[in-house]
């Protein structure tokens, strides 16, 4: 099967490779000939890395490249039989895209869509047929991340969703079904990880470093907050922020922070700008951190239980499966371990009297206890 991707850039062409490298044949269209060229030289130099690395042979590699047309005119899409769009996140310019692509493809051709806030339903609703419309959510870089979250719109039809499904689980992805809701599930539920972290700063609690260290040395994740954050940079990741907290009607649960805005303003983007919460303009960089345990379990303990009681929400709310969103937490960001089996490790009862207890003094919504949990602790259950 052909398959086409819309948009050159970050996601579009790790989303090609995906492809090419599962063996289809891949049309990669972009409206910007500096992108496609741009997409044709970064493929190039990886496979010559994956080469000398040993990952790869050279015919292997050749193949990839091989499998790949760049496009200039979305008439290529004509015989592909799923096309996935991956440009910029603006909903009137995807309208379009995607009314287009129902006028070039065969009406069984699967359209997908790689937004990461952006209404799958509304994105579908500007087909004639929007039962072939379907979200398709890739991690950045899509080569490298396990995960992809699938989410179907109201209006997807049943054998999209699984056709969808299967082809993707081809391409050796972990595949986990999410509800067409703000975030999906790893947007959503991650939001504390940020937000959490800053709030503990902007209160004096600890500084970045003591932060950072509290979640990678005593919670066991890859990156601490403030790092990850000034990885993403501060300007994508406030925007998911403000645009999560705006879809959710202004929830107080979602609320963006002041810190991370003024970085964002600052031009402290994190790594690309040389400056973000660290400063990367030397190699030392990382103030020490105060290890003191008690401070660090605090931090950690406050950070975790809100995760955890996103993670319990978002069940609670049917955005996916218990199984799923421990999946796509782990595949998705590294989580050290799934938020749901955590909470059983930590017991229920210490979420709730957690989050009740932050709840109680600062009465923010914020610290809203998920009702699914105070239900597990009347009937005395856990998740596993
Ligand atoms: N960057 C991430 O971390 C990430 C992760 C997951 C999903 N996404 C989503 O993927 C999509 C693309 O993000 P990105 O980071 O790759 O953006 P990007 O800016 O790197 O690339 C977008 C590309 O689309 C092209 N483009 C714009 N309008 C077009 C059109 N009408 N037809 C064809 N090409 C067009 C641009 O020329 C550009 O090359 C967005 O919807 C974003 O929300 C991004």
């Amino acid at each position: 099967m052909q398959v086409g991707v819309v948009g050159a850039g970050a996601m579009g062409s790790g989303i090609a490779q995906v492809a090419a490298q599962a063996g289809h044949r891949v049309v990669l269209f972009d409206t910007k000939q500096e992108a496609l060229e741009a997409a044709e030289t970064k493929l190039a130099k990886i496979m010559a890395r994956l080469v000398e690395k040993g990952k790869l042979n050279e015919t292997d590699a050749q193949g990839i490249q091989g499998r790949i047309a760049y496009a200039n005119d979305m008439k290529a899409f004509a015989d592909c039989g799923m096309v996935i769009e991956a440009i910029v996140e603006n909903i009137e310019i995807k309208k379009f895209v995607f009314s287009s692509l129902e006028e070039i493809c065969n009406e069984k051709t699967i359209l997908a869509t790689n937004t990461s806030s952006l209404s799958v339903a509304a994105i579908a609703s500007a087909c004639k047929n929007p039962e072939r419309v379907i979200g398709i959510h890739f991690f950045n870089p899509a080569p490298l991340m396990p995960l992809v979250e699938i989410i179907p719109a109201i209006q997807t039809g049943p054998a999209t969703t699984l056709l969808a499904r299967e082809l993707i689980n081809s391409w050796k992805k972990v595949t986990v079904l999410a509800k067409d809701t703000p975030g999906f599930i790893v947007n959503r539920v991650a939001r504390p990880f940020y937000g959490e972290a800053l709030r503990i700063y902007e209160e004096g609690i600890a500084d970045f470093a003591t932060i950072d260290w509290a979640l990678t040395e005593l919670g066991g994740f890859r990156m601490g907050p403030f790092t990850l954050m000034d990885f993403i940079g501060n300007d994508i990741n406030y925007t998911v922020t403000e645009t999560v907290f705006a879809a959710f009607y202004f929830d107080g649960r979602y609320k963006p922070s002041f810190t991370q805005k003024r970085h964002a303003e600052a031009g402290w983007l994190g790594r690309k700008s040389g400056r973000g919460y660290y400063d990367y303009s030397t190699d030392n960089n990382r103030p020490e951190p105060t290890k003191d345990q008690a401070v660090g379990d605090v931090i950690l303990w406050r950070i975790l239980v809100l995760l955890i009681n996103e993670a319990a929400d978002t069940l609670f709310l049917n955005i996916a499966s218990r199984d799923d969103i421990d999946l796509a937490m782990t595949k998705g960001v590294n989580y050290p371990k799934g938020l749901l089996k955590w909470a059983d490790e930590k017991g229920i009862q210490n979420c709730v009297d957690a989050l009740d207890l932050l709840h109680s003094t600062y009465l923010e919504e914020r610290y809203r206890c998920s009702p699914l949990l105070r239900k597990m602790v009347a009937e005395n259950t856990t998740f596993y």
